[in-house]
């Protein structure tokens, strides 16, 4: 779509096709150079290996029009690495780091009409994408690689502000076991929770949490987001066993709660239960999409807990306010997490 005919204050999280985007080919155990060319259609083998045997990966990285009017990432040195670890969980081969991101930047630079403007909320969402081109019919990494990365301009994930959202917690879906591929970002994983996510929000819930497949009993993550809860006073989230998504946004919180709050922070598991529970104070859940939004409150079969009579807890917002004003330039970015174009 032309730039001109976007309104960048009231865009959702709906596909919108940018200019350009990158490809880059493997082929004989080398990526070729690689180039920017117009967005489009790419031309894919029905052998594909990964539309028979789902051998896809990818990435979620926002880029966004800080106070200062520069444009930024966050941390992308974070999303070449998990990239890297999801291809080795499926075996497919690694991109240089630094081709990563010095790539991600030329991408939205080419695309920079697509930015939305500081004061809209709104950020460029950047899609890096690693699939098994090559034809395959045993079940085999592909010979053939590419690696995509586009962008689509997304609006702020609280449109109406900041606000709290309802989940389900389900005894009934799993999203990974142990020893699979949750600590991956393979497209997979996303295809088994779209009928999950489906059901629940017909139910009128945001999302699942999803508890861990052994014993239905501790809590691996939301949907797309990891999650937090304040217990005892103390900020606890899932510990990362394999089965969860090493978020970024995860470990972001957790030096932010610890190094700029002074609280105490706990990855251990977290039963569901400890949820309905007076000690647990506000819950949370935190990604590149979800930002930080607060959780107002959790319901299992027929038991509820509302949190903060539904409204977002204190040491949340602080954290929101903390975390969104460092991405935007609006306080200094002592941790160096900040990459300009
Ligand atoms: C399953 C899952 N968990 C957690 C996250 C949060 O990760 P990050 O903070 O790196 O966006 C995401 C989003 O990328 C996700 O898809």
């Amino acid at each position: 779509m032309e730039p001109e005919k976007i309104d960048f204050y009231n865009l959702g999280f709906e596909f919108i096709e940018t200019k350009e985007m990158y490809i880059s080919n493997y082929k004989n155990s080398e990526w070729d150079e690689g180039k920017i060319v117009p967005f489009g259609p790419i031309e894919i083998s029905p052998g594909a290996c990964v539309l028979n045997y789902g051998q896809g990966i990818f990435e979620g990285m926002k880029a966004l029009e800080a106070k200062t009017g520069d444009i930024v990432l966050f941390r992308p040195d974070k999303n070449a690495d998990r990239l890297n670890e999801s291809a080795k969980r499926l075996l497919m081969p690694s991109f240089d780091k630094e081709k990563f991101i010095e790539t991600v930047k030329e991408v939205v630079k080419a695309n920079k009409e697509y930015v939305p403007p500081y004061d809209s909320g709104g950020a460029l969402y950047i899609r890096p994408l690693l699939i098994g081109s090559g034809p395959i019919l045993g079940v085999a990494p592909a010979e053939e690689y590419k690696f995509i990365i586009f962008t689509v301009p997304v609006g702020p994930y609280f449109p109406e502000g900041f606000k709290a959202i309802d989940l389900e917690i389900s005894k009934q879906y799993t999203r990974a076991a142990p020893g699979g591929t949750g600590d991956a970002k393979t497209c997979c994983n996303y295809a088994g929770t779209m009928l999950p996510a489906k059901e629940t929000k017909a139910k009128g819930f945001a999302q699942i949490i999803y508890l861990d497949a052994s014993n239905l009993e501790y809590i691996d993550e939301v949907g797309t987001a990891n999650f937090f809860a304040i217990i005892n006073g103390k900020l606890a989230t899932p510990a990362l066993k394999g089965t969860i998504l090493p978020g970024i946004t995860r470990s972001s919180v957790l030096t932010l709660a610890e190094e700029k709050m002074g609280m105490e922070v706990e990855e251990r598991d977290i039963s569901y239960k400890e949820l309905f529970k007076d000690k647990c104070t506000e819950a949370f859940c935190t990604g590149t999409a979800a930002v930080i939004t607060p959780i107002g409150s959790v319901t299992i079969e027929d038991k509820k807990r509302i949190f903060n009579e539904g409204q977002p807890g204190e040491l949340t917002t602080k954290l929101y306010e903390l975390l969104t004003s460092i991405q935007r330039l609006e306080i200094e970015d002592e941790y160096g997490w900040i990459i300009k174009l």
